[in-house]
């Protein structure tokens, strides 16, 4: 006879975090939420560890090098979508590993024979002003010049007028020498009163831009998230197909870790995916796997070598695979559940593996609700996707701002390898929505609030770090009546007062 689960599959809106008692220690300046992303044996530390509980999710309408850069720098990390060509992949893992505060790889360049159309043209699109001139017309090709508006503003140039006739050519430009320090090349900046500074090797070509207002960035970002050379870590994800292949190419681009991305991991495919990688880059990579719900998808992908899990079927904002296969489990039920056996196996072994609780978040208290019922930290999609940093779109919705933002399974991303059940290597149907979410402006702006909700919420928790609020926290179901009892209720809020009259 079939297993039937005596509770009902449970998500994140219905609970509810009861306070302890708040010290007053409890402060959110002194929560600290550093958390690991791998598997380590108790009493040493894990090899990779996040400085804030977040992931961006492995999805071409989320994650690629911008995305990756922006949220490392923040203290999170994110998974390079794998559904892409494997050079693509491992060139925007290249672009992140590469990246330098303050040093840009530029991405808005001309070559001399272009004209001042095209510069409008690059402007309006990138919203650069500032336009690298290289013979190929390239990031790296061998630089020529560089036109400012300030440039065709004063030669009051036509649109067709070529490039090479009114930009700064290369014998009247300062520059950087390759290897230049980020503190010299600013006494260059400040010295020449330039805004932008190009750095060049020694064959001329064009290898970084540093703006005069990138200095402080570093000085923003105390959470960034490097490996031991100061490079940000990056993820990328990969499926159970091509993975020797891009395995490969991944780690020759600086990798930190990958992810197998799929829809059901309680599979011998990623089983078999998993030892793979470990026989062939143990020490060079570390493998996430997933996604499961239950304990013994959890056990099975850990007997295999996982250095994380990844939790959760059917709750992401652009998923209808419950709707499609009736295959899922509510997201709050599936993380009590792993961290639990996730404890267990810790018992049993003295080895933690970190989970991440992936999809469904829709309110910021959902992250600390994960977090409490046992997940390491989270992977978002949606969140990620309304911001300036996410690659898609913003286009303008009935007089809002939106963004574009699609699902691994629709027929927009084709994704197959992802819902690949060894059969034949195309979509059958759709288990995601092609869809707009509002567009809410700069990650870093969003990021902090998020962050600062978290720690002021753990400090109601009493807790002062995630491992501490996975220890102390209190969680209660709650009633349908006093879902409606949390929103604001009977009165009249003045802003739709206004609107409807
Ligand atoms: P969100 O944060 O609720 O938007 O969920 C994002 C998560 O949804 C991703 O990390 C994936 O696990 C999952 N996902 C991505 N694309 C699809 C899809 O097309 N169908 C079902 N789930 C998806």
């Amino acid at each position: 006879m079939a297993y039937f689960y005596n509770e009902p599959s449970r998500t994140f809106s219905e609970y509810l975090l009861v306070p302890n008692l708040s010290t007053k220690e409890c402060m959110p300046g002194n929560v600290e939420l550093k958390t690991p992303l791998v598997k380590y044996r108790v009493g040493e530390k894990p090899s990779l560890q996040l400085n804030i509980p977040v992931a961006s999710a492995i999805m071409q309408s989320v994650s690629d090098n911008n995305m990756a850069i922006a949220l490392a720098k923040c203290g999170g990390v994110s998974f390079v979508y794998g559904s892409q060509s494997i050079e693509n992949q491992a060139e925007m893992v290249r672009k992140v590993k590469k990246y330098k505060a303050g040093f840009v790889v530029s991405d808005s360049n001309l070559r001399p024979d272009n004209t001042l159309r095209d510069v409008v043209d690059i402007k309006e699109r990138t919203g650069h002003s500032t336009i690298a001139v290289t013979e190929d017309g390239t990031p790296t090709g061998r630089l020529v010049g560089i036109v400012t508006s300030r440039d065709y503003r004063l030669s009051r140039a036509s649109l067709d007028q070529k490039i090479n006739e009114f930009m700064t050519p290369f014998s009247q430009l300062i520059y950087g020498q390759e290897g230049i320090t980020l503190k010299e090349a600013n006494d260059m900046i400040w010295e020449h009163k330039l805004n932008c500074l190009p750095i060049i090797d020694d064959q001329q070509k064009l290898v970084y831009l540093v703006f005069r207002k990138d200095y402080d960035s570093h000085k923003e970002n105390p959470n960034e998230l490097l490996d031991g050379s100061k490079r940000l870590i990056v993820g990328a994800g990969i499926n159970t197909r091509d993975y020797k292949e891009r395995v490969t190419a991944l780690v020759d681009a600086g990798v930190d870790l990958v992810c197998i991305d799929s829809s059901d991991g309680y599979s011998e495919w990623q089983s078999d995916t998993i030892k793979w990688i470990k026989e062939n880059f143990q020490g060079e990579v570390k493998v996430g796997a997933g996604n499961v719900v239950d304990r013994e998808g959890f056990r099975y992908l850990v007997a295999a070598g996982a250095d994380f899990i990844k939790v959760g079927i059917g709750g992401g904002s652009i998923c209808i695979t419950r709707e499609q296969k009736g295959i899922g489990r509510g997201q709050a039920s599936s993380v009590i559940e792993v961290s639990a056996a996730r404890d267990e196996y810790l018992k049993e072994t003295g080895i933690y593996i970190p989970i991440c609780s992936d999809g469904g978040i829709v309110h910021d208290y959902h992250i600390v609700l994960a977090l409490a019922m046992g997940a390491d930290f989270v992977m978002l999609g949606r969140y990620f996707a309304r911001f300036d940093e996410s690659p898609t779109r913003k286009i303008k919705v009935g007089g809002n701002f939106v963004k574009e933002y699609w699902g691994e399974g629709s027929n927009r991303a084709r994704n197959w390898q992802r819902y690949d059940m060894g059969g034949d290597s195309k979509l059958g149907f759709e288990e995601g929505v092609d869809s707009y979410v509002p567009y809410a402006g700069k990650l870093k702006d969003n990021l902090d609030t998020t962050i600062h909700k978290i720690k002021s919420t753990m400090c109601n928790c009493g807790a002062l770090s995630v491992y501490e609020l996975q220890q102390k926290a209190r969680l209660t179901l709650v009633s349908a009546t006093s879902i409606k009892e949390g929103g604001a209720h009977d009165v009249i809020l003045k802003d739709k007062e206004l609107s409807s009259s």
